[in-house]
């Protein structure tokens, strides 16, 4: 992913400049043989767009790490991310750290806990239901919440067998 964000970010300078077929490789549950060779165009946008005052920035890091400045954000914004924790709670703390008063975090993903089952990995995996609790007690206030978001990542949207997350999606404010 950080190759990939790397070239996107530093080395496209025009919208669709680049085509991938990234199915092709795949020979089950294929529907038709076309959506085996379909091509995908990348960028959607030209990076190089972005105005030079734009605040932008990348961070390779670990986020514990990365991250750690206090009161220094508006706003956080996890998707797809929360469950990549060995510890989510450590993850909730530090977001609850580096949100200025009143800022606000968004998140939308579900819970696959991506070091469940690895072997010789420590990891907490609390349900939904827990996390929610956790965040509460940081201080959080709930300003939006749904708890069954249907949604993809990765697909091919037309194979014959394809997974949906139940995602949670909330937006939650640290208080002034
Ligand atoms: C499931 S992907 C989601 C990526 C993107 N947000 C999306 O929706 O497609 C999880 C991302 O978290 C990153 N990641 C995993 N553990 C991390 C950590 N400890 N610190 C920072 N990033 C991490 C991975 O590199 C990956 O880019």
């Amino acid at each position: 992913m950080l190759f990939g964000s790397n070239f996107v970010l530093n080395k496209c300078r025009e919208v669709n400049a680049f085509t991938l077929y990234p199915w092709v490789h795949s020979w089950i549950n294929l529907r038709s043989f076309s959506h085996q060779i379909e091509a995908v165009t990348f960028p959607d946008v030209n990076p190089a767009d972005l105005p030079a005052s734009a605040n932008f920035s990348m961070a390779a890091g670990d986020f514990l790490d990365v991250y750690t400045e206090p009161e220094s954000w508006h706003c956080v914004a996890t998707v797809f991310f929360i469950d990549t924790a060995h510890n989510i709670i450590s993850y909730i703390e530090t977001i609850w750290k580096i949100l200025k008063p009143g800022g606000y975090w968004v998140n939308m993903g579900p819970l696959l806990y991506h070091f469940a089952e690895v072997p010789n990995e420590h990891s907490i995996e609390l349900s939904y239901e827990e996390v929610r609790s956790i965040i509460l007690k940081f201080g959080f206030e709930f300003e939006k919440e749904e708890l069954s978001v249907k949604s993809t990542y990765t697909q091919n949207v037309h194979s014959m067998l394809t997974y949906q997350y139940n995602s949670v999606f909330f937006v939650v404010r640290k208080p002034l």
